[in-house]
């Protein structure tokens, strides 16, 4: 088994386990992708990628040799590392839904040939001590089989943000593994050992960033690296609502969060990430994990205050853009709204817990004719608003024909470079809600009431 030439099998093929998989496969690593969906299955078979996201189409086509995608779990049998990437959705509860994880575990478990080393790595975000649980599942099922055979486990958390999912994987900040057995992390150092020494030669179409330093591996025990992967989450929600809470008081006091997000964010201690101040996080992450790490803090009878006050700011920064929009409008029903950006984020065509369909969704119900467009997540908006009387706009220019207001809701560059004056003149009447900050009342000359958030 030479550094570059491991087999690895990747279990789940979401923007994780996908990501992931098509990057060690780059690095030069031979990868079984198993999938229990038929159409991700059929679509990985001809090597095209079933989610939108920079770079992967390209790299999967670059690095299919390395590929294979099957249903089946039996070739894990062959693999040195078995990664699990499959999803751990919230429970009504709120807690991390782990059943896949350990049904993934059990079939992995069914599959282990005896007297061969395989390390079982968990990259799903689980509960605290859920890699215990994956071990004991596993170790159940092989005394079941009565096969003995050596299997090491280890934490392995992932830390990519969907629409950079492979910058990120190919040019971590860190690599973090939690084990306790040696034979675990000297293997999966060898693994990562092209990223962890940056080796590979960077595809063009995502270069190495400038004075990129070598990623640190951080070795640890499970628990306490399940633990870093909800906290570096929480933090970050943590980090946006703290300066939403900041852009309400600035609208007060008569202040510009930009300004003070910048003068803030040259402070070393605090960095300038992470403070945009807009409509809130959304996504399948920030609200997935913050809740999960209530609902884990819950079964110790702890609370998480600032975390708790984090969600709690976060809903309510969707609120006050509403009330924007009314108090410019002063009628809602019966007003045409243009929602520009259904996409949680830009980069991605990930509608999962968008703010901008959530806030589609109130409008509607308020009796507003609601337009929606985005460049490139319209068909998922529209598979999930499917039942609802929303005018999907393919063309951005056509959806703010004759509109009462424009609300911003996802920060796509591309409609910060709009015509924007040419634009509302064509609109009913010139609101434009900016809940992302994309744009400025510099943009506009006239008589364009454009409203942005904490300035
Ligand atoms: C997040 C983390 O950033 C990743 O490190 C982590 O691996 C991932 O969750 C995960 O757990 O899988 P992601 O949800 O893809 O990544 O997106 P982010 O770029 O973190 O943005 C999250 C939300 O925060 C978006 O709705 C975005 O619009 C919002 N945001 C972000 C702001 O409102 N302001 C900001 O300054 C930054």
């Amino acid at each position: 088994m030479s550094a570059s030439q491991m087999t690895v099998a990747v279990v789940g093929t979401g923007y994780v386990g996908l990501t992931t998989g098509v990057a060690l496969a780059y690095l030069g690593h031979h990868i079984i992708a198993i999938d229990k969906d038929p159409r991700k299955i059929e679509l990985l078979s001809k090597y095209q990628s079933p989610i939108h996201e920079k770079g992967l189409q390209e790299l999967l086509t670059t690095a299919r040799s390395k590929i294979t995608v099957t249903p089946d779990y039996e070739p894990a049998a062959e693999a040195d590392v078995i990664i699990i990437a499959v999803g751990t959705p919230p429970k009504q509860n709120g807690e991390a839904d782990t059943r896949f994880v350990e049904a993934a575990a059990r079939d992995i478990a069914s599959v282990l040939k005896a007297d061969r080393d395989y390390v079982v790595v968990v990259k799903s975000t689980v509960p605290i001590g859920s890699n215990r649980r994956v071990a004991s599942v596993i170790e159940k099922v092989l005394a079941e089989r009565g096969v003995v055979t050596r299997v090491t486990f280890a934490s392995n958390p992932e830390f990519l943000r969907e629409g950079m999912a492979l910058h990120d994987t190919l040019y971590p900040d860190r690599i973090v593994i939690g084990s306790e057995k040696d034979q675990a992390i000297s293997t999966l150092r060898k693994m990562y050992q092209p990223l962890l020494e940056q080796t590979f030669d960077a595809p063009s179409f995502l270069p190495r960033p400038a004075s990129f330093p070598l990623p640190p591996l951080i070795t640890t025990d499970p628990t306490s690296a399940e633990m870093i992967k909800y906290a570096a989450n929480a933090f970050l929600a943590v980090k946006i609502s703290f300066i939403n809470e900041v852009a309400g008081l600035c609208e007060k006091v008569g202040a510009d969060v930009l300004e003070v997000a910048r003068g803030m964010g040259l402070d070393s201690r605090i960095g300038p990430k992470f403070l945009q101040a807009g409509l809130g996080w959304g996504g399948s992450c920030f609200p997935k994990d913050t809740q999960a790490l209530q609902a884990i803090a819950g079964e110790y009878g702890y609370t998480l205050p600032i975390i708790h006050a984090s969600r709690e700011v976060n809903a309510r920064q969707r609120v006050l853009v509403l009330e924007k929009l009314q108090s410019a409008l002063k009628v809602l029903r019966g007003r045409t709204i243009t929602v520009l950006g259904m996409a949680f984020k830009p980069g991605t065509d990930d509608v999962r817990d968008s703010p901008g369909m959530e806030l589609m969704q109130v409008l509607l119900e308020r009796g507003v004719h609601v337009r929606g467009h985005d460049p490139i997540a319209i068909e998922n908006a529209r598979n999930m608003l499917a039942d609802m009387d929303i005018k999907w706009c393919e063309d951005v220019e056509e959806s703010m024909k004759e509109a009462d207001a424009i609300l911003i809701a996802t920060d796509w560059p591309e409609y910060k470079h709009l015509p924007w004056n040419d634009l509302v003149k064509h609109m009913k009447t010139p609101v434009i809600v900016d809940a992302r900050n994309i744009l400025s009342h510099y943009d506009f000359d006239g008589n364009v009431n454009y409203i942005g958030v904490g300035r």
